[in-house]
């Protein structure tokens, strides 16, 4: 169970730092963790278990006590009018919630047996596990190409020779790399956004974490890169339990095996995706995809 009040440790924020900080690293190198001894099952991917999450800034309650299911190997879409709390969940599942002063959450998130927030859990080891991309590229600006890819990669301790083959494996699985490949050394920032967006993908899953949250990834793209990215999750999905934030819902429809329907901090429904589109059961979530509200 998550403790009823969240501090942020200096553990956190080593995590947050991680993605959000400019030029190197300069954390000790960590072990990779042991996910056998943190509880989670070696080998195919791993389902993340929302049971009772309720999270507050403060006195508000964002998110009312939910529970949802995100199978493993799957894209679960998460949709909802503005506010209704899709981020404040998703940022839950990584424990990036408690990094805001005053925010608190309650509840229960495991993956496999692993509770994310249980007593003597390392937030790093967590964040490490489940990856995170957010609606703005965010590449770190002062970096090439390279140290992008490679930049949680030191974190974690990856020998310099495997370096080299990490970042490159990495920008192969986004399709990235016949793009760059002759220009690993120049910024990051100077790539375009859908190409950006796609090195932070590459950033995220060189580290091989089990999930994938993301929060609205296409939102500051144009069809084409959207679409590219869109394949790209399709393809990760073998390897990744993804949950993905949308406002749009043909997104939802393209991507998504299963999408959930929040409103005002609650589920209404979850379901196939294409049930939820073509034959939802609350007539909330019908109005909603057709347009009548949100
Ligand atoms: N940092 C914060 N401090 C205080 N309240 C917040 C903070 N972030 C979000 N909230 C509040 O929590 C509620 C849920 O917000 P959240 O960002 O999770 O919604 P959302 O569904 O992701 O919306 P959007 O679709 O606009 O991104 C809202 O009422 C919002 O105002
Ligand atoms: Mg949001």
């Amino acid at each position: 169970m998550i403790p009823p009040e969240t501090d942020a440790t200096a553990d956190h924020q080593r995590a947050s730092d991680m993605s959000t900080a400019e030029g190197s690293p300069a954390e000790p190198a960590q072990e990779a963790p042991n996910l056998k001894e943190m509880g989670v099952r070696e080998g195919a991917g791993h389902g993340v278990h929302v049971k009772g999450l309720r999270a507050f800034y403060g006195d508000n309650e964002a998110v009312k006590g939910i529970d949802i299911e995100f199978p493993a190997n799957q894209v679960t879409a998460i949709i909802g009018p503005s506010g209704c709390g899709k981020s404040t969940m998703v940022r839950c599942i990584n424990r990036m919630h408690e990094e805001i002063p005053g925010a608190r959450a309650a509840g229960s998130v495991t993956i496999d047996d692993l509770d994310v927030y249980g007593p003597g859990v390392d937030v790093t080891s967590v964040r490490r596990m489940v990856g995170m991309v957010f609606q703005k590229p965010n590449p770190f600006p002062t970096m090439s190409i390279f140290d992008n890819v490679a930049a949680g990669l030191k974190l974690t301790g990856t020998r310099a020779d495997n370096l080299r083959e990490h970042v490159h494996r990495s920008l192969r699985a986004v399709g990235l790399w016949g793009e760059v490949k002759n220009r690993l050394n120049s910024p990051g920032h100077g790539l375009s956004g859908g190409q950006q967006q796609r090195l932070c993908i590459a950033r995220t899953v060189a580290v091989e974490p089990e999930v994938i949250l993301m929060d609205e990834p296409c939102s500051a793209l144009d069809p084409i890169a959207t679409l590219r990215v869109e394949e790209l999750i399709d393809e990760l999905k073998a390897r990744y339990t993804i949950v993905i934030v949308t406002h749009n819902m043909q997104q939802a429809a393209r991507v998504a095996d299963s999408t959930v329907f929040m409103l005002d901090g609650e589920v209404v429904e979850h379901a196939p995706t294409d049930s939820v589109f073509t034959n939802p059961r609350d007539e909330r979530t019908e109005r909603y995809v057709t347009g009548k509200f949100g």
